[in-house]
């Protein structure tokens, strides 16, 4: 039996305008997918017998790193919730990519198949964001070109509706003091759909005031690196507050979100949704997490409280 997990991961700036030229900052999450693997008679998916040509995520995966002709029987395990903005499918694709391989695969190849196989999911419009974030671990920073100041792992173009997309994946590593803090994640329980939510982004592009809110999540996301680096809590929180202003802006947040925003907020030195929007998560840098947490849930949502897992996909079992 080969088993591999991965970790999930919040985008801490520049969700949604990573699609259009800007900056994304996230970080891997404690919540973590396992997904294990063992020979079989016939294509077995959690217990069910299932058609690896009929699975959108599977199906580019098993292409690549695995053999129509010898069927797996498959598992699922995951703490991530589903549809949440934590990048639940693209933890459970990388690791499900390593552990479908029978021969070993560098990171960068399992990153760049599950990005392919996110982005034909998502209708074309994936950054390499979640992917590279659950393979790599730690913070990631996903740019249009090499930051110098940061360590480059690899690039990754894709062609969206919108036209021909280019990424660099960046490792960034930060102080001890700021890699330390915990991070609290609200989740509404509201379902949200990343390839809806990116399509709705996208029908709204046409309007100024719209393209103007983006380029300022830009911007934030572009000096966030350097407040990563030398900033202080406080200062990372505020870019937070900010970064959540626009994206209301933009028309992503929900009620639900708000109001755990509101709820974590007097225990936090920022929050902000994180994701796609439209429902699923907050995230919240905690001045106090177990106060924090409390009132997430006294708001009606889920709480959990996390660092930054420094640990990305890994093979378990072989
Ligand atoms: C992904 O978690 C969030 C978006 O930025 C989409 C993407 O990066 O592919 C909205």
């Amino acid at each position: 039996m080969r088993v591999a997990d991965a970790p999930g991961k919040a985008i801490l700036f520049g969700e949604h305008a990573v699609l259009y030229g800007a900056p994304a900052v996230a970080i891997a999450i404690d919540l973590r997918a396992s997904f294990s693997v063992t020979n079989s008679e016939t294509w077995i998916l959690n217990g069910e017998e299932f058609n690896p040509m009929e699975n959108p995520y599977l199906l580019p995966l098993i292409s690549k790193f695995g053999d129509f002709e010898s069927p797996l029987c498959l598992n699922i395990e995951s703490k991530i919730p589903i549809a949440a903005g934590l990048g639940s499918s693209a933890a459970l694709s990388v690791a499900s990519a390593l552990a479908i391989s029978s021969k070993p695969q560098s990171i960068e190849k399992i990153a760049r198949a599950a990005h392919h196989a996110e982005a034909l999911a998502q209708g074309g419009r994936a950054s390499p964001t979640d992917t590279s974030t659950s393979a790599l671990g730690g913070v990631v920073v996903v740019a249009p070109s090499v930051i110098d100041s940061l360590e480059h792992r690899w690039a990754i173009d894709l062609e969206s509706p919108e036209g021909s997309n280019h990424w660099d994946v960046h490792s960034l590593q930060i102080p001890e003091n700021i890699a330390g803090l915990s991070l609290v994640i609200g989740y509404t329980g509201v379902p949200s759909s990343t390839k809806e939510m990116v399509e709705i982004v996208a029908s709204r592009m046409t309007s100024d005031s719209f393209k103007s809110s983006m380029d300022e999540v830009s911007s934030l996301a572009q000096s966030s690196i350097n407040l990563l680096k030398t900033g202080t809590p406080s200062m990372i929180g505020d870019a937070m507050n900010q970064c959540h202003s626009l994206l209301r802006e933009i028309g992503v947040s929900s009620l639900e979100l708000e109001s755990l925003i509101d709820a974590a907020l007097p225990f936090s030195y920022g929050a902000k949704l994180t994701g796609a929007g439209g429902g699923g998560c907050i995230l919240a840098l905690a001045k106090n997490p177990s106060a924090c947490a409390k009132a997430i849930k006294e708001a009606g949502g889920v709480a959990f409280v996390t660092s930054i897992a420094q640990q990305g996909v890994q093979l378990k079992t072989n």
